[in-house]
Order: C-alpha cells, then structure tokens, then sequence
C-alpha cells in the first residue's frame, strides 16, 4: 500500500466547532498568545492558562469529528495513512485513523511541571492544586511557544517516506511543524485542502474547501494518482 501522509491543522475541525487560532474571530484574536501558551505565562499566571485549557477541554469533550475526519479515517482501507497533526483535540482518533502523532501536544493529558513528565490521561478541569504522584503541580500536557517539540523527528522520518502528502487547514505559520512540508519527496503528488489557501501552494494541487467538501474530493482525485 502506498504511504499517504496528512499534516492538518486547526482548519481540520473547524467544522467540529473548535474555533482555529488565526481566523478572523480565532483564538488568538480574544486570548494574548504570550499569556496563555508559553511557559512564562504561565509562571506568571498559572491560573488563567489553566481556565484556557479547561474551557478548549470542555468544548472537545462537546464536539464530535466531522465528516473530513471520518473520510480520511476510511482512506486506511487502500492506503497506510499516518497523520501528523497540530490539534490537540482527539477528533481523528475518534473518527478511526490510527496512526496519529500529536506535534503540539493533547488536551486530554495532564502532566508534571517538574521532570519526570509523565503524560496521564486527563478528561476533567485542571485546577491549581491538582498534583502529580511526586507532588507537583500538573500543567496540559501542551507544547507551548519556546518550548521543543518532541514528535518532530519522527514526524520527519514520516514525511520524507511518503508516496503521497496532504496538508488540511493550516496557516503553515508556526516552525517547525510548517517546515514539513520542505522534507517531502519533490517527486510525489501534493495535495492542500483549505478555504483560505496559504501561500506556499506551488507545488500542491489546490483543493479551494473546507475540510469536509476537500477531503471528499481529495479522495476522488486520489482515485486517478498512480
Ligand atoms: P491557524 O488558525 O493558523 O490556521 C487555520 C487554517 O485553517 C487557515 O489556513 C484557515 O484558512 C483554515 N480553515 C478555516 N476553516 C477551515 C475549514 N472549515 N476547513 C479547512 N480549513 C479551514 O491554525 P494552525 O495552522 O493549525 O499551536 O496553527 C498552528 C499552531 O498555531 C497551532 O497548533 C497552535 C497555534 O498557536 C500552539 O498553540 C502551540
């Protein structure tokens, strides 16, 4: 089976109702990015990063994978999928696909502030108080700016193995996870799914929709790709 490899963003639930972060009205147009997602910010105010994450845990335990999710889920029926993904919801898991490596983390763990971070899973608020078995405080297990991104080389390894590459509903703004695209094969067929499409679209077949029209017809056009 050829290797079909999708990096996806916000975009990619942004028909599940999880707002994207950039978009007119996105999060980080009602929340200061250095406040609720760096480590500074939340040595500073523990409190109100915590209430950010409560409130994005609380929308996707609400929100259900929409129809792009399921769709790619049933490309692993012809293809070996992996997903490489931006989100921290559990939506394309939930939809079925089951190789998906989380760059910036999951909201649905928890883990220590302090070494070890052992990653737990973790559905309910996080509150100040809440510890881990060592008796630290426990913060998302989110990668936040400034901080490294652990599933970045095997998300490279995955990506210069592809026979084919799809990018679904990102800025491609954010480094390193946005420089994946370089590492692919000049050779393969590229296909980039977004309403909005950023600018870096030269080398990919453009599919001008939202998650759920593209990947429907991303899957059509994957019919006739030898
Ligand atoms: P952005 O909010 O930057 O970009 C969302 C993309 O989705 C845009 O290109 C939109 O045009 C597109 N989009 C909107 N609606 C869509 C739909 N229905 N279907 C498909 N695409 C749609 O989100 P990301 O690129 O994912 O990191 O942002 C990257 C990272 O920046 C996030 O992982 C997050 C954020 O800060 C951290 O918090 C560490």
């Amino acid at each position: 089976m050829k290797r079909l490899v999708i990096l996806t963003g916000a975009g990619m639930s942004a028909e599940s109702g999880i707002s994207t972060f950039r978009d007119s009205g996105g999060l980080w147009e009602g929340h200061d990015v250095m406040e609720v997602a760096t480590p500074e910010g939340f040595k500073k105010n523990p409190k109100l990063v915590l209430d950010f994450y409560n409130q994005r845990r609380q929308n996707l335990l609400a929100s259900e994978p929409n129809l792009g999710h399921i769709l790619l889920a049933e490309l692993e029926k012809n293809y070996k999928v992996d997903i490489i993904t931006q989100n921290v919801d559990d939506l394309h898991e939930r939809a079925g696909s089951t190789s998906v490596l989380h760059l910036h983390g999951e909201l649905l763990k928890a883990r220590s502030t302090q070494k070890p971070f052992k990653s737990i899973e973790w559905r309910k608020d996080i509150n100040l108080g809440d510890k881990c078995e060592n008796g630290h405080q426990l913060r998302p297990d989110i990668v936040w700016f400034g901080e490294m991104v652990p599933a970045m080389e095997l998300a490279e390894e995955k990506c210069k193995e592809a026979d084919i590459f799809v990018v679904i509903g990102t800025s491609l703004v954010v480094y390193p996870a946005a420089g994946l695209i370089n590492l692919t094969s000049h050779k393969i067929p590229k296909f980039i799914i977004d309403p909005n499409m950023p600018d870096i679209t030269k080398d990919f077949f453009a599919i001008p929709y939202g998650a759920s029209e593209g990947v429907a017809k991303l899957t059509e056009h994957l019919k006739i790709v030898k």
